[in-house]
């Protein structure tokens, strides 16, 4: 990672804290991964050789960043959306700042429609970390855009946990899925896509 790179995701680290310790307005917060599920993520897409990442919740992009430093090492691409303007807008000025633009693309909208909008087996890795009430119902295709053998890394399985339950349940109960919890920030839930 260049230095200017460290640089730039301390200081998003720092803004994130200080912002959403001041700030109790959802819509305002960054809600950022912590920096070892950065590095989790990062080492998991480097793992897969995952060419086609989709990220589902940017905010910022802090956590894009470190999606796409993995990305841009094996030769692969993220697709991340978000609905909020005032978080794109942010987003956009990190990846142009952190001269890994091209290596991602910036979805504006519902991810609900870009989800349903895409075809099978068109991700190789997909980072669930958004609005928890929409998982149940994003499942169906979710499972249809993932590969056989991709990955999905959902956030926060440990620190909403009640939240994540039906889900989690949801997932683990398909014969077609492999799952864990690891203990990483916040609690990252594992879904492989086993080949029948
Ligand atoms: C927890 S934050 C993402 C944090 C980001 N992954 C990071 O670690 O830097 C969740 C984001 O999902 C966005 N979001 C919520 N519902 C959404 C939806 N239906 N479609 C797209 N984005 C959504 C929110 O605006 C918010 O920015």
């Amino acid at each position: 990672m260049t230095e200017s790179l460290q640089r730039q995701l301390l200081e998003l680290e720092q803004f994130g804290l200080s912002n959403d310790g001041a700030i109790t307005d959802r819509p305002r917060r960054m809600l950022n991964i912590t920096r070892d599920t950065g590095e989790f993520l990062s080492v998991l897409v480097r793992a897969m050789n995952a060419q086609r990442v989709l990220e589902i919740g940017t905010s910022n992009g802090y956590s894009t960043l470190w999606l796409a430093l993995a990305a841009k090492a094996v030769k692969g691409h993220v697709t991340t959306v978000e609905l909020s303007e005032f978080k794109l807008a942010l987003a956009a000025k990190n990846f142009e700042r952190s001269g890994l633009a091209q290596f991602i693309t910036q979805v504006s909208g519902e991810a609900g429609t870009l989800l349903r909008d895409s075809p099978e087996s068109s991700f190789d890795v997909v980072f669930l970390d958004s609005e928890r009430s929409e998982y149940l119902g994003w499942w169906p295709d979710i499972k249809r855009v993932l590969r056989k053998g991709g990955l999905l890394v959902v956030d926060n399985a440990r620190s909403h946990s009640a939240e994540m339950a039906p889900f989690v349940a949801l997932v683990s109960a398909d014969y077609e899925f492999t799952t864990c919890t690891v203990p990483v920030g916040n609690g990252e839930f594992l879904a492989t896509r086993i080949f029948p």
